[in-house]
C-alpha cells in the first residue's frame, strides 16, 4: 500500500514549523502540490522552497476570518483548486480559570476554531464542485479529556470535534470526507514551552512511554487524506502513544 497524492492540491495552515511542517512535508513526498502557510510570508516562502514538489508559500493571520477566505481564494486561484485542507494552526494561551483573561479566552477560540469554520466554509464550493476532498482537522487529546490550565484550548479543540463531525454529515454526499487528528504530547516548540513537572505529569501516562515526533502525526493526516481512507470520516483518530484510549 502507498500513499499517492500525484494531482492533489493540499493547504496546511501553520506549516512553517512543528507538526504543520512535517505535514505539508510528507503530503509533497506523497506527491500533492502543497499550500504553506504562515504570519510571515518570507517564512512561508522560504519554507515552501525547502519542501519543493511545487509548494508554495502564503502569508494568513487565522485569526482574522477575512484573511482565512482571502487565503482560501488565493490558494484556489494560484493551483486552480484545493483538495486537501488540513486546519492546523494553533495557539495556546495557558492560565487557572480564576485568572484567564477574556482575551486569552477569545484569541485562542479564534485562531483554532474560528479559523477551522471559516477555512471549510471558504473551501467547500469547490471540493463540491469536484465531488472530491479531505478535510483533517488537528485538535489534541486535550479536547477530549480536558485539562486543569487550558479550559481555552480544551474548549477550541472539543469544538473543533464537535465541528468536524456536523462537516462530515454535511458533506458525506459530495464525497468530501472530514475527519480529526489527535495528537497527545508531540516534541514541538509548543510543548518546548511548557514546564518540566507538566512535562513530568504527562509523560508518566503515556503507554508507549516516549513523546511523539510531527512526522508521528504527519503520517496519520497523509493516510486520512488518501484513497485508503476512502470510507473513514467523522472520526477522531489520537496519535498520542495510548495516552487516551
Ligand atoms: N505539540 C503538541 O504536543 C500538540 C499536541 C496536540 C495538538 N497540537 C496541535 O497541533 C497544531 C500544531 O502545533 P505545534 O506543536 O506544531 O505548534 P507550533 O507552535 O510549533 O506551530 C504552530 C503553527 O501555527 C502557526 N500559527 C499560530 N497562530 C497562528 C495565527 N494566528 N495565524 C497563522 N498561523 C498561526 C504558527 O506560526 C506555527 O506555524 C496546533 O493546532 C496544536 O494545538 C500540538
Amino acid at each position: 500500500m502507498r500513499i499517492d497524492l500525484t494531482n492533489k492540491v493540499a493547504l496546511v495552515t501553520g506549516s512553517t514549523r512543528g507538526i504543520g511542517r512535517a505535514i505539508a512535508e510528507t503530503l509533497a513526498a506523497c506527491g500533492a502540490r502543497v499550500a504553506v502557510v504562515g504570519r510571515d510570508l518570507a517564512k512561508a516562502e522560504a519554507a515552501a522552497a525547502e519542501i519543493g514538489n511545487g509548494a508554495q508559500g502564503f502569508a494568513c493571520e487565522v485569526g482574522d476570518p477575512a484573511q482565512v477566505t482571502a487565503l482560501v481564494e488565493g490558494v484556489e486561484k494560484a493551483f486552480g483548486g484545493i483538495d486537501i485542507l488540513v486546519n492546523n494552526a494553533g495557539i495556546t494561551k495557558d492560565n487557572l480559570m480564576l485568572r484567564m483573561k477574556d482575551e486569552d479566552w477569545n484569541a485562542v477560540l479564534e485562531t483554532n476554531l474560528r479559523s477551522a469554520f471559516v477555512a471549510i466554509r471558504a473551501a467547500q464550493r469547490g471540493m463540491m464542485k469536484k465531488r472530491w476532498g479531505r478535510i483533517i482537522n488537528i485538535a489534541s487529546v486535550v479536547g477530549l479529556i480536558g485539562n486543569a490550565g487550558q479550559a481555552n484550548y480544551a474548549a477550541s479543540k472539543a469544538g473543533l470535534i464537535g465541528l468536524s463531525k456536523s462537516v462530515a454529515k454535511e458533506l458525506a454526499s459530495r464525497n468530501i470526507l472530514c475527519n480529526v487528528v489527535a495528537p497527545g504530547f508531540i516534541k514541538t516548540d509548543m510543548t518546548d514551552a511548557m514546564t518540566p513537572e507538566a512535562v513530568q505529569a504527562l509523560s508518566s501516562q503515556i503507554p508507549l512511554d516516549r513523546f511523539g515526533s510531527p512526522q508521528d502525526v504527519a503520517s496519520a493526516v497523509a493516510f486520512l487524506a488518501s484513497e485508503h481512507a476512502a470510507y473513514i470520516t467523522g472520526q477522531v483518530l489520537t496519535v498520542d502513544g495510548g495516552m487516551v484510549m
